[in-house]
């Protein structure tokens, strides 16, 4: 037996009990006549005390003692005459009769504690030992437990958890793939699935009626805090649904799991939002709906006189920072400058002060009197005391810069609480996007999305202008999943691939095995996948998902501490039949 107890449940009333504990060290402390050691393990931290007088051999063998040696001990309970209210097991020690070293350590190349000096890549590449760290191990049991509970609502509801290959053929969900050549088929490749979307829809055409599967998804995409090379889905879908039966359901899901996981409660439904709106009113579709600071569209007043900049744009549009006309001009010109920084892509920002005393400053003073800039407050809802902030240009790109300030500002001003989680399904997604590089329509959500009947008249028209049968659940200004309305009908799924751009042999190539699943009885189904390292990071208050995974990727996709990818040697390549430029 290797231990009686683990190293976070000691407590008073095991005072006077002989135990036996196995952990690492956490550090130690020498006082003279005594010296206490942590002994730490997933379960928390036990302080023990070697004392110099009973044991002087025992007590210079801990002194011995490295940070993260593993070292199993055996000893009576005591009560601490100095108590720590701030560790559970705070109240007692061990006074240690017997000490076995069973593994030494070289001293970790960075402090293994909750608040640690490591830089990021240097814990990356000791991703094991980072992983000791509590507050490390704190996310990875959160995220076991919003699995454990994702398994438990589903399964009451009949789901079924399926399985699907790993090893498969490209899926265009949007990003690139990442391929395994194949040594059997030499010159041939399999695709990682960037989802299982066809597989689920498939198993519906099986009859399986209900299916999920915690599965890991691949994408080969740039990377961000929120995106991860290879991330994880709870991937769902049913037959025989309408959109609000799926939006019901997976709002139960998301229910149960904040109040199970989180204690958090939500009161009634989720909000909806359509795409159309949250565009307008946010510049997003997966608007943070913690604060306000609603877009203004003041392209109309705006374009009444003589100032060139807002004349020439399609659109001039604001938000209304409360309480922040008394921005100085270092503030201002720091927003400015922030807007400006290619990622943001703004020619510049125009601000109108609305003074306490009621009068006006702006920067584009010139061209505008107080009484127009007052319409223009009057029309943001500004009160005096308020800041409005103006951008301008083409309307898309004009409402993603926005989008950008506002979320920067809500940031710096403390408006969006980590604590606080406000979900919104948004709605109505187009079911084309125009790509300017290609120069054709790409699926917004993906080729199997169901356009809505009442806007087919426009397919061949307008196709730009169809909506489909598409959600998303946003939370906090995050994606947490989305889906669809599949399409289950063979001529409608083939009408959708020609306005993809494919010829019908590209399309009987990659999907043929999916239309004509469709020609034996497809039931009419849809569904929804979450990303649960997004979904455990936002109810964990990050908007990382690294630390919420155990050995993630950094930002160039690589794994440092196996150093992958690496390069493969000359004879794997040649049984693969590669030859390397
Ligand atoms: P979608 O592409 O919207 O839909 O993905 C679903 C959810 O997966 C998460 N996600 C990611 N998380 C981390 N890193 C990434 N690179 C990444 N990419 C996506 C997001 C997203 O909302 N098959 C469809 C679902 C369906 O139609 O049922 C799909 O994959 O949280």
């Amino acid at each position: 037996m290797y231990r009686s107890h683990t190293c976070g449940e000691l407590r008073i009333e095991h005072v006077g009990t002989n135990v036996t504990l196995a952990g690492w060290v956490q550090r130690s402390r020498d006082l003279g006549g005594m010296t206490f050691l942590d002994l730490r393990d997933r379960y928390g931290l036990t302080q023990l005390a070697f004392n110099m007088e009973s044991n002087a051999a025992l007590c210079e063998q801990a002194r011995k003692l490295g940070r993260e040696f593993v070292i199993q001990i055996e000893g009576q309970v005591i009560e601490r005459s100095s108590k720590n209210k701030n560790m559970p097991t705070g109240e007692v020690e061990i006074l240690v009769g017997k000490l076995t070293v069973l593994n030494a350590a070289k001293l970790p190349p960075f402090t293994i504690e909750d608040e640690t000096d490591g830089g990021d890549e240097l814990r990356m590449q000791y991703r094991y030992l980072d992983l000791r760290r509590g507050p490390v191990q704190q996310k990875l049991r959160l995220r076991n437990q919003v699995a454990l509970e994702t398994r438990k609502y589903l399964d009451s509801k009949d789901f079924l958890d399926v399985e699907t290959p790993v090893l498969i053929k490209s899926t265009p969900e949007g990003a690139r793939d990442f391929v395994v050549p194949s040594r059997m088929n030499e010159g041939q490749f399999y695709a990682l699935p960037q989802s299982p979307q066809t597989f689920k829809q498939l198993l519906m055409v099986s009859g399986f009626d209900r299916y999920y599967q915690i599965v890991k998804c691949f994408r080969d995409e740039d990377l961000r805090a929120d995106r991860q090379p290879e991330f994880t889905q709870i991937d769902c879908e049913m037959a025989f649904v309408e959109q609000n039966d799926i939006l019901n359901m997976f709002e139960g899901l998301i229910k149960h799991l904040f109040e199970n996981v989180r204690g958090v409660k939500f009161e009634g439904a989720f909000p909806r939002m359509t795409y159309a709106e949250a565009m307008e009113r946010y510049g997003s579709d997966k608007p943070d709906i913690r604060f306000g600071m609603e877009f203004v569209d003041l392209t109309q007043l705006a374009q009444s006189k003589d100032f060139v900049v807002f004349n020439s744009a399609e659109a001039v549009l604001a938000i209304n920072v409360e309480g922040c006309s008394e921005y100085t001009r270092k503030q201002l010109d720091e927003l400015t400058e922030w807007v400006k920084r290619p990622q943001i892509g703004a020619k510049g920002l125009v601000y109108i002060k609305c003074n306490t005393d009621g009068s006006f400053k702006s920067s584009v003073d010139k061209f505008y009197t107080e009484e127009d800039l007052k319409a223009m407050a009057n029309r943001a809802g500004a009160k005096p005391g308020d800041l409005l902030l103006l951008l301008s240009g083409d309307l898309a790109k004009t409402r993603k810069q926005l989008n950008e300030l506002r979320l920067h500002l809500g940031t710096e001003l403390g408006l969006r609480n980590p604590n606080e989680f406000k979900p919104l399904w948004v709605l109505d997604f187009p079911l084309l996007e125009w790509d300017e590089e290609s120069g054709r329509y790409h699926a917004m959500h993906h080729p199997f999305t169901s356009p809505k009947p009442e806007d087919m008249h426009l397919i061949d028209t307008d196709p730009g202008k169809v909506r489909a049968n598409a959600y998303d659940l946003a939370m906090n200004g995050v994606e947490l999943g989305g889906g669809s309305i599949r399409i289950h009908d063979r001529d409608l799924q083939s009408r959708m691939f020609d306005l993809l751009g494919f010829t019908k042999e590209e399309a009987q190539a990659q999907f043929g095995f999916l239309m004509s699943a469709f020609e034996y009885g497809a039931p009419p189904h849809g569904g929804l996948a979450f990303g649960l390292d997004r979904l455990v990071a936002t109810m964990g208050g990050s908007e990382s998902i690294r630390d919420y995974i155990a050995f993630p990727k950094n930002n160039s996709g690589r794994d440092t501490m196996i150093d992958a990818p690496s390069p493969l040697n000359d004879a794997q390549l040649k049984e693969l039949g590669i030859k390397l430029n």
